[in-house]
């Protein structure tokens, strides 16, 4: 069974994802970090973000294994991910490696923003989690603050908004829900409730007879 959770920046997906693949005992993937992984690459070796050779070296050079979330999850580094990860050439490269994972015979779970459109158009289940644009932000600045970044609200607020743009009006496999997938808007759900209604999705997809 293959599992594809898509939707915006702090939308509660890797949560999620995250808590599925833990109860279904499946390995999971949040893509967001290759594109992380990819841009960290690109700021240590003091190339441009948009040029586009060194990006796609960097991010054929990505090993699934060694991802420092320390080092990855902050507010700059979510930015930089969103420049790189528009690139066509990018996307390109980290295609097979996460269709590859999806593949693994126990099944997978993979979180992002194309999963159900792009990398596993044939999921066993695609579920597109959305969440008002001041929630995400809420969610997101406890997360940083909990990091130990110093952050204020707004200015969370304001990234946002620009990831989504970005993220969705990007040429190449934009921000969009698949015709074929469940959209679970979590405003107003607490981590359990929004796990509690994917897993629902999940039960019922696996039901259905193929
Ligand atoms: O999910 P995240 O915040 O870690 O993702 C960081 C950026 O990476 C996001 O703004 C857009 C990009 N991304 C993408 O384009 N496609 C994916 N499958 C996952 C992330």
């Amino acid at each position: 069974m293959i599992v594809a959770i898509d939707g915006p920046a702090a939308s509660g997906k890797g949560t999620i994802a995250r808590r599925l693949a833990a109860h279904l005992g499946v390995a999971h993937l949040d893509t967001g970090l290759l594109y992380r992984a990819t841009a960290r690459a690109m700021i240590e070796l003091g190339h441009r973000l948009d040029d586009i050779e060194h990006a796609v070296s960097a991010a054929r050079g990505l090993a699934l294994t060694d991802f420092d979330e320390a080092l990855l999850r902050g507010r700059e580094m979510g930015e930089a991910a969103s420049v790189v990860a528009a690139i066509p050439a990018v996307r390109e490269a980290l295609i097979e490696t996460q269709r590859r994972f999806a593949r693994r015979q126990e099944g997978a779970v993979l979180d992002g923003r194309d999963i159900g459109t792009v990398i596993c158009p044939d999921a066993t289940v695609k579920i597109f989690v959305t969440a008002a644009p001041e929630t995400r932000a809420q969610r997101r600045a406890l997360e940083l603050a909990g990091r130990g970044e110093r952050v204020d609200y707004a200015s969370v607020l304001e990234d946002i908004r620009k990831r989504d743009e970005r993220d969705s009006g990007r040429a190449s496999a934009p921000l969009k829900k698949a015709a074929d997938a469940v959209e679970l808007d979590t405003t107003q759900m607490d981590v359990e409730a929004a796990f509690a209604a994917a897993l629902a999705l999940v039960r019922a997809a696996a039901a259905k007879p193929v």
